[in-house]
C-alpha cells in the first residue's frame, strides 16, 4: 500500500491524452491506443479508490472528437459498449457509482440505453464516484446549465448555473491532471476547475500507472490552495478535504 499524502484531493480530474501517440510507437492503429487506454482507466480507478479519494471524473470523448476519422469515431463508439459489457459489473461490485457526463442526443439508442442501465445498476454504490465524460464539452456543458436555468425561470447567477452544471451531484475537482505532455485543459470541466491544481504528465495515458498517480498526488499535497485568500489567511487542513463530501461549495 502506498504512502498515503497528508492532504488528498477529493476528487481528481483527467484528461486521458497519449493514447494514439502510444500506438503509434507500437506500429498499432489508433484504436488500439484507446483500447490500452480502457485498460488504463480500469486501473486508475481501483487506485484512486484505494487512496481514499471520492470522485474521478475522466474526459473519454470530447464534442470536438466527432471529427477525427469516422474509423477512430465508430472505435471508441464501440469500445464503449464493449467496456459497458466487460466492466461494469466489476466496477459495481467494487462500489463504484458511475455517471455518464455529457450531450447523449448524438449517441446510438442502444449506446444511450447502455449509459443508462450502468448508472441504474451502480447507483447504490458509495466507494468512488466515476464520471465519464462522453460527449462533453466545457463549453457545451456551460450553455446547457444557462438554458436549462432560463426555461426554469431563474436568474443566470452563479449560484444557480452551478446546480444546473452537469457535475452539479459533486463537489468541484480539487486536482486536474493531464497526461501525454501537452499543457492545456482542451474545453474539460472550464467552470469546475476554476480552483483546481493543474498537474501535466509527460507520460502517455496507457503508461500513467500507480507510480505516476502517487507522484501526482505528492506534488499536489505540496500545494498551497488559497482560493483567492493571502497565503497568511489560508490554515491547513485543506479546504477541500472538509465538509465537501456532499453537494458543493466554494471556499
Ligand atoms: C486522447 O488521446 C484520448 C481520447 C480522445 C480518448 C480517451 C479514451 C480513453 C482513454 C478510453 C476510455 C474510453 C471509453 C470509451 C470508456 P489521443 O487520441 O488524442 O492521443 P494522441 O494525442 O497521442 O493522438
Amino acid at each position: 500500500m502506498p504512502e498515503q499524502p497528508a492532504f488528498r484531493p477529493h476528487h481528481i480530474a483527467i484528461v486521458m491524452d497519449g493514447n494514439g501517440r502510444w500506438a503509434k510507437k507500437r506500429m498499432l492503429p489508433r484504436v488500439a491506443g484507446h483500447k490500452q487506454g480502457v485498460t488504463s482507466l480500469r486501473r486508475m480507478v481501483e487506485a484512486v479508490g484505494a487512496r481514499g479519494v471520492r470522485v474521478l471524473s475522466v474526459f473519454a470523448f470530447s464534442s470536438e472528437n466527432w471529427n477525427r476519422p469516422d474509423e477512430e469515431v465508430s472505435g471508441l463508439m464501440q469500445l464503449l459498449a464493449t467496456a459497458l459489457a466487460k466492466e461494469v459489473p466489476s466496477l459495481s461490485r467494487a462500489g463504484v457509482r458511475i455517471h455518464f457526463i455529457g450531450e447523449r442526443s448524438g449517441l446510438s439508442d442502444k449506446l444511450r440505453a447502455g449509459l443508462e442501465q450502468a448508472e441504474t445498476q451502480t447507483q447504490q454504490n458509495d466507494k468512488l464516484i466515476l464520471n465519464v465524460c462522453f460527449n462533453y464539452g466545457g463549453r457545451w456543458d456551460i450553455a446547457q446549465a444557462a438554458r436549462r436555468a432560463a426555461e426554469a425561470g431563474e436568474a443566470l447567477t452563479e449560484a444557480v448555473l452551478d446546480r444546473y452544471m452537469a457535475l452539479a451531484h459533486v463537489p468541484d475537482p480539487d486536482l486536474l491532471i493531464r497526461t501525454g505532455g501537452e499543457k492545456r485543459i482542451s474545453n474539460f470541466l472550464i467552470w469546475q476547475a476554476a480552483y483546481a491544481e493543474l498537474y501535466f504528465s509527460n507520460r502517455l495515458w496507457p503508461d500513467f500507472d500507480e507510480a505516476a498517480l502517487d507522484e501526482a498526488l505528492a506534488d499536489f499535497a505540496g500545494r498551497e490552495r488559497r482560493f483567492g485568500l493571502t497565503s497568511e489567511q489560508v490554515t491547513r487542513p485543506n479546504p477541500s478535504a472538509q465538509g465537501k463530501s456532499e453537494g458543493r461549495e466554494h471556499a
